[in-house]
């Protein structure tokens, strides 16, 4: 069980040895980034917004481990899984949901932990639980990028702001940085600055669960084709600077429709991205068209929703937080559904 809430961490002293756990929550762009200006600077294409949300976060833990820890866990797995080689030469332990990752996931997560200590010596085991499916475009990779540089920030005592965490996140994985802000945080491609935008409005999202298979196209590998195929790539990026203009601008008068218009429209440039790309590919399937349109239907029936699409097939309605539970309902009697408030950082 977790103690309390935390947005910095908790230490604690398991066995005489230093542990720290935190919590991090994923977000959801209504302002999307896709694609690169420079890859190596973690400089984006597009301005993003989003919503943090509460009710789909990341736990982890985080300890000092030793060679011996490593053998044993390896060990352990082998005799169970039978497939050394996926294990070999790891330097840290890597536990995603309770199961032991192979080396090739670790050293993502190794790389991150590097940003923050002074050499593999210092090995880490890192136990992490998705409270939702895992890279089905459910932005479990924001949450999960970000609560492991929590956790850092807090093992090697570092005491990094807010902003610089969400600084050393985005080289991790550029939504990530937005995790450090919230109910609304923007990333802004022209200062790199992430930080939070104000706004009275009480928002919320509700996840039309369509698919919970892992996504066959990375956002990394899939806005890489766009920004380098996609005969409308141009065309979005000029856009999306309007968008992100005129966003800010709505949510400071608090106009909620004009949020969900552009909401909408600026998802689907995006995605329009993908149809155009070479190859032209996409992250739709039937299911998502048949949702949109069913969000489309509602709102002509009165109710204030608007829909929005990442990198893979489900579909999450933007909405007013006092409408939650009545569209909730709604929703939920077609749908499996995730909802969410957002959270105050
Ligand atoms: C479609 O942050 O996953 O969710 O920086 O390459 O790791 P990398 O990409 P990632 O991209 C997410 C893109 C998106 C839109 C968004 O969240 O703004």
């Amino acid at each position: 069980m977790w103690s309390r809430e935390y947005l910095g961490g908790e230490n604690l002293i398991k066995k005489g040895v230093k542990m720290v756990k935190v919590k991090s929550y994923a977000n959801i762009a209504i302002v999307k980034y896709w694609g690169k200006k420079d890859a190596e600077k973690m400089i984006p294409s597009t301005s993003s917004i989003s919503l943090t949300l509460n009710d789909m976060f990341t736990e982890t833990e985080m300890e000092f481990i030793n060679d011996e820890d490593i053998k044993i866990a390896v060990e352990k797995e082998i005799k169970s899984e039978n497939c050394k080689d996926k294990f070999g030469d790891m330097t840290d332990l890597f536990y995603l949901n309770g199961e032991l990752q192979d080396s090739v996931h670790t050293e993502k997560i190794s790389k991150v932990v590097d940003l923050f200590r002074k050499n593999r010596s210092q090995k880490v085991k890192i136990s992490t639980t998705n409270n939702m499916p895992t890279a089905a475009g459910l932005s479990s990779s924001s949450s999960g990028l970000s609560a492991v540089i929590k956790a850092c920030n807090e093992l090697f005592g570092k005491s990094y702001t807010q902003s610089e965490l969400a600084q050393i996140s985005k080289f991790g994985s550029g939504s990530s940085s937005r995790s450090f802000f919230g109910p609304v945080a923007a990333w802004d491609k022209d200062t790199g600055e992430i930080y939070e935008v104000k706004t009275d409005l009480r928002l919320a999202m509700i996840v039309l669960v369509l698919n919970e298979n892992k996504k066959e196209i990375s956002s990394r590998n899939g806005m890489e084709l766009c920004a380098k195929t996609s005969t409308y790539f141009d065309e979005w990026v000029k856009q999306s600077e309007i968008d992100f203009i005129n966003m800010k601008k709505y949510l400071a008068e608090n106009d909620f429709e004009k949020v969900g218009t552009l909401t909408e429209e600026n998802a689907l440039r995006m995605h329009k991205t993908i149809e155009t790309a070479n190859p032209p590919f996409t992250y739709f399937n039937e299911k998502t068209y048949e949702a949109m349109d069913f969000v489309k239907n509602l709102r002509n029936n009165g109710e204030k929703c608007y829909f929005t699409m990442d990198a893979g097939p489900n579909v999450k309605v933007l909405c007013l937080e006092e409408d939650l539970e009545k569209l909730a309902g709604i929703f939920e009697e077609k749908y499996k559904i995730i909802v969410s408030k957002t959270v105050k950082l």
